[in-house]
């Protein structure tokens, strides 16, 4: 039977994660396949610690060059993570025309269109099913099977650390900094969880969905990101009175010559399926003219789950190999079957993301207030002036002269009106604190 050399670059938990699943998975693979994927090298800096695993002799390694290098490797699985180390053994690898699987999204965020291009002039693969979503199968929809749609909208809860946290918060009022402990050892946050409750986790992925969906080149730094460190649990509660669950959404619209692509916490009614994914699940619905909405749900993070999402990876890759091997005498070859980026390299457009200013939403504005007669309508006055409509407005307790919170909702409004309105807001003399603003998407579809 062929084998099919692989190399790992990375044995944290994920790395572990893949090398356990080519092990123990190996004739169920090798009949969906029909070759045989072999585990050539296991390259890690750490080859002391134990894994659980019982590799061969020579296969577990310190000097991921020697992998890189080798001659007989067909395929580089990069899963060391961060980005410049990563990036020099991507390249390295696609240059010495091994295909390369990664799980690195940070990575493709920054230097993807660079990584694309490389495996196009060296006409090899580069795959990164579980850089998305975990083991739910979103690039895949996305780039294959929603191949005839044109895609109104992708809406997600793609980071299972502040899903979990959101959730330890609502469910059992646990302190958020428990909670992030809490998700830390269970192996779901980035080496620096800051990516994860900031949001750029979550906005890292997004940039890579956003150019699958509209066929444009991967752009991170447009992207408008918030985390959750500010939401509190008084704010949990609220939205839960007025029939919201407040979760880290990542955003992205196609508005045909212009995409817009943000991360922030976001109210969601409670109806809404996205309210019910709890813990680390991440899910995403994706609205596109021929299928309506589409919904995926799963495991976002964790060992096994994307070391699945990794396999799928591989397992397309070694396909295609055997396709391509079985036709050595013709012309044919199934290298590069399936577009890196889902569009053919010569239609992928740069489609700029609108500033976050220009959007239109609902918004939930939480205020401290002096409590006196005539603060109220101040207040509204500021918003009524920049065509601001509120829908309701509810004042919690009553303290004569002290701050008591003012929760307002209001009708679809500009956000950078938004942000002009708070500004004068928060400079009046009864307005002791900074107000809190969290976005509202009522309907989300396109
Ligand atoms: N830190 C990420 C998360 C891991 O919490 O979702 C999966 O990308």
């Amino acid at each position: 039977m062929r084998k099919i050399n692989i190399a790992i670059l990375g044995c944290g938990i994920v790395g572990t994660g893949v090398a356990k699943l080519l092990m123990d998975k190996q004739k169920v693979l090798e009949s969906k396949i029909g070759a045989s994927l072999n585990l050539k090298y296991v390259a890690d800096l750490d080859t002391q610690t134990d894994r659980g695993i019982k590799f061969r002799e020579g296969v577990f390694i310190s000097d991921a060059a020697k992998a890189i290098d080798d001659p007989e490797i067909d395929i580089v699985v990069e899963l060391i993570g961060g980005k410049n180390v990563a990036k020099d053994f991507i390249l390295r690898a696609l240059k010495n025309g091994k295909h390369v699987v990664t799980a690195n999204k940070a990575l493709i965020a920054e230097y993807g269109n660079t990584i694309v291009r490389t495996a196009a002039t060296n006409s090899v693969d580069f795959a990164f099913e579980a850089s998305v979503g975990g083991c739910m199968p979103v690039i895949k929809t996305i780039r294959e099977s929603l191949v005839a749609n044109r895609i109104n909208s992708i809406t997600g809860i793609l980071n299972g650390t502040c899903n979990y946290i959101l959730t330890k918060i609502s469910q059992e009022g646990c302190p958020f900094d428990v909670a992030l402990k809490e998700a830390q050892a269970k192996g779901y946050a980035e080496a620096d969880p800051f990516l994860d409750i900031e949001g750029h986790d979550s906005a890292h992925k997004l940039s890579i969905v956003t150019a699958l969906a509209y066929g444009m080149e991967i752009n991170i730094k447009d992207i408008h990101v918030e985390g959750i460190s500010r939401i509190t649990p008084m704010d949990i509660e609220f939205a839960r009175e007025f029939g919201y669950t407040i979760k880290l959404l990542a955003i992205s619209k196609n508005n045909t010559d212009k995409v817009e692509a943000r991360v922030h916490p976001t109210m969601i009614p409670t109806t809404h399926p996205l309210a019910h994914v709890h813990g680390s699940m991440n899910a995403v619905t994706i609205n596109a003219d021929a299928t309506g909405e589409t919904m995926l749900y799963g495991a976002g993070a964790g060992m096994m789950p994307t070391a699945s999402a990794v396999l799928s990876d591989i397992t397309d890759i070694a396909r295609n190999i055997m396709v391509s091997s079985q036709n050595e005498t013709s012309s044919a070859t199934s290298r590069r079957r399936v577009p890196i980026l889902g569009f053919q390299d010569s239609n992928i457009t740069q489609i700029p993301i609108m500033p976050v200013t220009e959007i239109n939403t609902c918004y939930y504005i939480r205020l401290a207030a002096v409590d006196r007669p005539g603060v109220l309508s101040k207040i509204t006055g500021i918003l009524g002036d920049r065509s601001i409509s509120i829908q309701s407005v509810h004042q919690k307790g009553r303290r004569y002269n002290g701050p008591v919170s003012i929760v307002m909702i209001t009708h679809v409004a500009i956000e950078k009106d938004v942000q002009l309105a708070l500004k004068e807001i928060a400079n009046l003399d009864v307005i002791p604190e900074e107000p809190v603003v969290i976005r509202i998407e009522d309907d989300i579809t396109a």
